[in-house]
């Protein structure tokens, strides 16, 4: 177990008061972070890859530093880890990049729970390129929106070129089989893109176990500044990848004729990068390493089953996706979404904001085909992470119970 209370006094922002449980949005920043990207601002802030004076020595040693982190955190080598701006980014980055390998008649297979930053560049890619897209639906236990291998099995054939899967949903926290995903597609040929944005920042993730091809992630999400994130991308794929930009930085030589680009990771950061987001970055990776992901996910467990139970017991909650039973333990994240019969779900959240200064999302999660499958216009969402504490679930409990109880305003 960890110590909430000594790893809440790292978040100032919780001093006053708030009780935050919208980390699958953003993610609170702790001190030990901020210092690492004031730091390299009031030490050595000077440009990377570039010249030879020392400044731009120590930065560019950190920044490449920060990098090793971060691929290492995910199991990867530092020449296969992209820095970009986003998980939107990195599948944007994969979908324009393999646009010269998809053609008319070629299948992308996705899933009902992609948040839209997961289906916007598919469906571009498939008005542009002719491509067709195949979404994996529950076929079983549909109450939970469970995801099976066997549903994958049915849409992964010969004419899948990609499969692009979300590892963890935003909208109601489960985590899907992607490494058993893996097996098919490696038995069809297809390329596995994992958009790992809600479970880098919860689960222990290694990219050859998983066995994918691309996975993509934000640091915003994982304690890291807004601005930073990072795109796996299989070495072997890389010199096949076209990158999103060209520019300075990704250059070996260049002529007004033609250029060559550099080669792994280089060839796919032209421009200045976001430095100081990459330092904070590798500083929150350090941070979830200390206390170990493991531990954070004990402890999300623990709170996630009192949080699904207190919910289920209030009369006209519904509870999205897996539960507490043993069947759903361990398929689930401390994300949460429910809905109170005839609130709407922004009616839920303000009121929660004001009278308890309780911080949660609501709304469709980007995930409106999502909502619409459910019939439901959205869902009120509590994300849990490691500074959240029991007590804390208790006075959203209480507070969503006082509110089921009252009419709404009229
Ligand atoms: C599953 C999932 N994919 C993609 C994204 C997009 O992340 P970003 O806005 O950091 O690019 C999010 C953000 O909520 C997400 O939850």
């Amino acid at each position: 177990m960890i110590d909430t209370e000594r790893i809440r006094r790292d978040f100032h922002i919780l001093e006053s008061g708030i009780i935050y449980m919208d980390t699958a949005a953003t993610s609170l920043t702790p001190e030990p972070v901020l210092d690492a990207m004031l730091e390299y601002y009031r030490g050595y802030n000077a440009n990377v890859g570039r010249g030879v004076h020392h400044l731009t020595r120590i930065a560019t040693d950190e920044y490449e530093e920060a990098r090793k982190k971060v691929a290492e955190f995910i199991g990867a080598r530092a020449h296969e880890l992209v820095f970009t701006r986003n998980t939107t980014e990195g599948i944007n980055l994969v979908a324009s990049g393999l646009r010269t390998r998809l053609h008319k008649g070629d299948k992308v297979v996705i899933s009902l729970l992609e948040h839209h930053s997961n289906l916007l560049p598919w469906l571009r890619a498939k008005s542009d390129l002719g491509i067709d897209i195949e979404v994996v639906k529950p076929s079983g236990r549909m109450r939970e929106l469970e995801l099976s291998v066997s549903d994958f099995e049915a849409a992964i054939d010969e004419h899948t070129k990609l499969v692009a899967l979300t590892h963890v949903s935003n909208a109601i926290g489960s985590i899907l089989p992607v490494g058993e995903i893996a097996k098919l597609c490696h038995a069809n040929d297809a390329l596995l893109l994992v958009d790992a944005a809600q479970s880098v920042p919860h689960l222990e993730v290694d990219v050859k176990e998983l066995g994918c091809d691309f996975l993509a992630f934000s640091g915003h999400k994982m304690l890291a500044p807004t601005g930073i994130g990072g795109l796996y991308i299989r070495e072997e794929l890389m010199p096949e990848i076209e990158p999103l930009m060209v520019g300075g930085g990704a250059v070996e030589t260049a002529s007004f004729d033609d250029y060559r680009l550099k080669g792994a990771n280089e060839r796919f950061e032209s421009g200045t990068p976001d430095i100081s987001g990459a330092i904070g970055l590798g500083a929150a990776v350090d941070y979830l390493t200390a206390i170990g992901l493991d531990n954070v996910r004990l402890t999300e467990e623990k709170l996630t089953e009192e949080l699904i139970e207190g919910l289920q017991s209030i009369p006209g909650v519904e509870v999205y996706g897996y539960g507490t039973s043993a069947a759903d333990r361990g398929k689930r994240i401390g994300t949460v979404s429910f809905n109170l019969a005839g609130k709407s779900p922004d009616e839920v959240a303000l009121r929660l904001d004001n009278e308890g200064s309780i911080i949660v999302r609501s709304g469709h999660h980007c995930c409106i085909p999502l909502m619409n499958y459910l019939g439901i216009e959205g869902t009120v969402r509590a994300s849990l992470y490691l500074y959240n504490t029991e007590s804390e679930v208790n006075r959203l409990l209480e507070l969503v119970e006082r509110i089921a109880t009252q009419p709404s305003p009229s």
